[in-house]
């Protein structure tokens, strides 16, 4: 090991603008490590673990994304300009749609051509069975009932290549045939004029091919997706896949996965594949893994005790477990490792901001809580880099886990954006192995007889990544309160220079508002450090990222 140059950063930190959002509260001694092992590759980080998901659901397509081309909200093709700018900037991988849910309700044909022409449906999620507490129960109107088709396959690609995405379309398995989904790839990549619904989708204005690569079999089949068992999903996953004209696009098909730690699901699908021969397993690329870790308390996004905060940081933490889990199912059967996570659904779930308008079903804005649980997520796939080929939060905009909000003409970015502009710098680079050693964080959860029972969560932990001459590390204190002294030691590198982004508040709630949009964003600091040694106070409650330049 080289000589160790050992500094101590307090100072540095906090003498810059991201400090003075802290006081620190009180500092643990040094008693916490970093080891980032340089020559210890884990795999090539996808891009695609940074991609969205856009469901015909509540205020998602319909204000969120589409505004119509005569809104005076400006507006792309009717896109939502400020969300097309601001998405551009993160580097989007691929974007799934039209569902979840909705998209085994969906019939692709009903959202092409001219848009005065399109029929009105009834929207999955009209009548939900997800809408079962009292609150919803209240609220006048409800979640929106009817679907315009004001927005389909066209608008979608075409907003794709607005923010340089790839499209990912789900296909419906539970309420539409084979032939219809064949009839949608046709209509997608067949080279122009050459087909029926080639040449319809080129007198809809799009005479080069939308060349879709991604496609799910499916969604959440075990439940809204057709309430199959994982044997009965094998079969149609065979059956929708047996035949598929490629029209030169390579096919990358996503099978409906598990929900959460459902191994039997894992188990038994592949099991289902698999008795047709190995080669059924093959034509996966992904396999759909689905994680919410759900809300806490009173639900409202920003209403939570600090037991609370820990609670449901602790629980965005079983992806890990769920990843490794999953994985060592799948490599029963798929011994080549030739299937890949697509953690094509995942977040925090809590109960509509009872600001928004009932129709925006789940909106909230989301808190500094929110953004740990992104990081969180985003170092266990960046971690997990050759187990994770593609992830998902849901969803993009005004429901759930989402990165943008809106209403009408307001509009800003959730404290879950700033982590993804933060992470992205991971993208395309090489994962590496990486230690964390600190205190546990201890904390109380009520159990089902409403009793608190002693838990602890870990005290600090992120991920490395090694692309060039650069070392990005992020890491998630998740104390409430207390700053983390960490010593960090780069095994075979040395710095050149280093400097850090820190998302953080003095208040574990913060979060951004339409009157306050800018209120909790990263800020930069420099970090002096040389060799192969240093010391980092790691703020209260915040998601850091560290670039270094190596000699
Ligand atoms: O993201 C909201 C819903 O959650 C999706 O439609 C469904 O797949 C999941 O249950």
């Amino acid at each position: 090991m080289n000589k160790i140059a050992r500094r101590t950063f307090v100072g540095s930190v906090l003498a810059t603008s991201a400090a003075t959002l802290l006081a620190p509260r009180s500092t643990r001694a040094a008693e916490s490590r970093i080891e980032i092992l340089v020559n210890e590759p884990v795999g090539t980080i996808s891009p695609d673990i940074y991609s969205h998901f856009v469901e015909h659901l509540g205020g998602v397509v319909y204000d969120g994304l589409w505004v119509g081309e005569k809104s005076k909200i400006p507006n792309y093709n009717g896109i939502r300009k400020s969300l097309v700018d601001n998405l551009k900037k993160l580097k989007p991988g691929v974007i799934r749609y039209p569902g979840g849910c909705f998209a085994d309700q969906y019939d692709w044909r009903d959202g092409v051509g001219p848009r005065d022409k399109r029929p009105t449906r009834v929207n999955f999620w009209a009548d939900t069975k997800y809408k079962t507490t009292k609150a919803y129960e209240e609220m006048e109107g409800g979640p929106q009932k009817y679907e315009s088709n004001h927005f389909g396959t066209d608008e979608f690609v075409s907003f794709c290549k607005m923010v340089g995405a790839q499209p990912y379309l789900a296909a419906n398995v539970r309420s539409r045939d084979v032939r219809v989904f064949l009839e949608w790839l046709e209509y997608c990549n067949a080279p122009a004029n050459l087909t029926t619904w080639s040449t319809e989708r080129a007198k809809n204005g799009f005479a080069a091919p939308h060349n879709v690569s991604f496609w799910g079999i499916g969604n959440e089949s075990w439940g809204c997706g057709g309430d199959f068992t994982p044997e009965e999903y094998a079969t149609e996953f065979r059956k929708f896949t047996a035949w598929l004209p490629t029209y030169g696009v390579p096919l990358k098909l996503i099978g409906s996965g598990p929900n959460g730690g459902d191994l039997n699901w894992t188990r038994k699908a592949f099991e289902g594949l698999a008795l047709k021969g190995s080669r059924q397993i093959a034509k996966l690329y992904g396999w759909g893994l689905h994680y919410y870790c759900g809300s806490t308390g009173q639900q409202v996004a920003n209403e939570y005790t600090e037991n609370e905060w820990y609670d449901l940081l602790e629980r965005a933490n079983r992806m890990e477990s769920l990843i490794e889990s999953h994985w060592q199912v799948m490599g029963e059967y798929d011994r080549e490792r030739r299937v890949k996570l697509a953690v094509d659904e995942w977040g925090a779930w809590h109960k509509q901001d009872p600001d928004m308008p009932p129709a925006y079903l789940y909106a909230y804005a989301g808190t500094l809580r929110d953004a740990l649980i992104s990081a969180i997520n985003l170092d266990t796939f960046q971690r997990h880099a050759e187990k994770v080929i593609m992830a998902n939060p849901a969803q993009l905009v005004n429901t759930i886990h989402s990165l943008f909000h809106t209403y009408e003409d307001r509009f800003l970015m959730t404290p879950n954006y700033h982590v993804f502009e933060m992470y992205g710098a991971h993208a395309g680079a090489t994962s590496l192995r990486t230690e964390f050693v600190a205190p546990k964080v201890g904390f109380t959860r009520l159990d089902a007889q409403r009793k608190e029972v002693p838990n602890s969560f870990w005290g600090l932990n992120g991920s490395a990544s090694l692309k060039g001459k650069q070392l990005v590390v992020t890491v998630v204190n998740p104390h409430a309160k207390e700053t983390r002294e960490a010593d960090i030691a780069i095994r075979g590198a040395s710095i050149r220079s280093g400097e850090s982004r820190t998302l953080t508040a003095n208040d574990i709630h913060a979060r951004n508002s339409f009157a306050n949009p800018n209120a909790l964003e990263p800020k930069n600091a420099t970090v002096a450090a040389t060799g192969t040694n240093l010391t980092y106070t790691f703020a209260p409650a915040s998601v850091t990222r560290l670039t270094f330049a190596l000699s």
